[in-house]
């Protein structure tokens, strides 16, 4: 019943349609899905058939896409206990996320900057990979939101006595956590943990896979820099945005771009051949190998770093001639859309993707936004994915 009526939730979300018009198209009874919520049986024959009224509008009309104001109540609104990647995300639940980060962003421009909502809840943060911003943001998220906050270091645990990764989510799990937030280097580690523990998992980067908070922070910064220039910004419908850089080994890449995708945007991606994946087209992009031709008419640039500690062998001829063919300079910018603005995950190599004179344009680059809406982004997701574990009405 309950999956039938997160369908339900999603379907009226994607044509744009009421409750109540649906369960009249569907069932010629207006009042049907709010009497199915508060507990009317329904025959299999029935939902069968809502079933089939659902897939056959799909397919008939286009969808409307999300009102960003309004979701479906309660944890109809983010149905996940883990946050592992963006592929699984529906674009409602991404601009649910980016709608419950804003308040955060309020909070901690404030001189005080305290919330008790995870007051007694205790998070580990475990990463097995290095990292500055997302393990620091998780925790100023995690004690900004009262919570007990326990960063666990790959380098000083027992997995350099030999402790395996499965056995180390075993330990974290005994210990009773009511979140866990992972960095590692294996694509699908997060995943392994996910499912060997009794809390939500948060995917804080693995391997090349996803790294779906820092999605979620380039989504917000982005709107959060429009929405200062006057635009409404409700989603990226319309504009051309270019990743360029080391896209073979980059999750920021992948976890960015379906982002991107999902609220509208149309992305190009721009790498040297051999540091881009094959089939991207699949995914709906446009590859390039020429930058300035990237560039044409982009109103976005987001510069990733090479991402040296994942080759294996000579991918490049030289930083230099990298920085030649595919690096930002203040003279290549003038190639994309006037006012182009400039994006960067972090942590940035100068002079090689990208010139200081860029990486500190006032008026262009948002890299610094883009890391303080990484702690509101982690507050938002702490928040919702431990609703459940504090029985906050709706979503236990
Ligand atoms: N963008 C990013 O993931 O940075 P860190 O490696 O410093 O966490």
């Amino acid at each position: 019943m309950q999956d039938l009526l997160h369908e339900i939730e999603k379907f009226c979300l994607r044509h744009d349609m009421s409750e109540t018009r649906f369960g009249e198209l569907a069932m010629n009874d207006k009042p049907f899905v709010s009497q199915l919520k508060s507990g009317r049986d329904l025959r299999s024959s029935t939902a069968t058939k809502l079933r089939e009224f659902m897939a056959e509008y799909d397919a008939r009309e286009p969808a409307k896409g999300a009102n960003p104001n309004r979701y479906p109540a309660g944890r109809l609104a983010f149905p996940h206990r883990d946050l592992l990647g963006i592929a699984q995300l529906e674009r409602h639940e991404i601009l649910y996320l980016l709608d419950e980060a804003e308040p955060w962003i309020e909070l901690n421009r404030q001189s005080s900057k305290h919330a008790d909502l995870l007051s007694g809840l205790t998070i580990i943060n475990a990463f097995f990979e290095n990292s500055t911003r997302t393990l620091l943001s998780f925790e100023i998220a995690g004690k900004r939101l009262g919570a007990d906050v326990v960063n666990m270091h790959a380098a000083q645990s027992s997995v350099k006595k030999g402790e395996t990764l499965i056995d180390t989510a075993i330990t974290l799990n005994a210990m009773r956590p009511d979140a866990i937030v992972i960095r590692h280097a294996s694509s699908g580690a997060t995943q392994l943990i996910a499912d060997k523990v009794d809390c939500p998992v948060l995917n804080a980067g693995d391997g090349q896979h996803e790294h779906p908070t820092q999605g979620l922070l380039d989504s917000l910064a982005l709107r959060h820099a429009l929405r200062a220039r006057g635009e409404k910004a409700d989603d990226f419908t319309g504009l051309t945005i270019t990743i360029c850089g080391d896209i073979l080994h980059s999750r920021v890449a992948r976890s960015t771009l379906l982002c991107l995708q999902a609220l509208g945007a149309s992305v190009r991606l721009c790498a040297p051949p051999a540091l881009m994946p094959v089939g991207v087209e699949a995914m709906g992009v446009e590859p390039f190998h020429d930058f300035d031709a990237a560039l044409s008419g982009s109103d976005v640039v987001m510069m990733l770093r090479l991402q040296t500690e994942r080759m294996e062998g000579q991918f490049i001829p030289s930083p230099r001639e990298y920085h030649h063919l595919y690096g930002l300079t203040k003279e290549r910018l003038t190639r994309a859309a006037p006012d182009a603005l400039v994006m960067h995950p972090g942590p940035m190599n100068r002079g090689v993707e990208i010139d200081s004179d860029v990486a500190d344009m006032l008026d262009r680059s948002i890299i610094t936004r883009q890391v303080e809406m990484g702690v509101a982004i982690r507050m938002a997701c702490l928040d919702i994915l431990t609703r459940s574990a504090r029985k906050v009405e709706g979503w236990a």
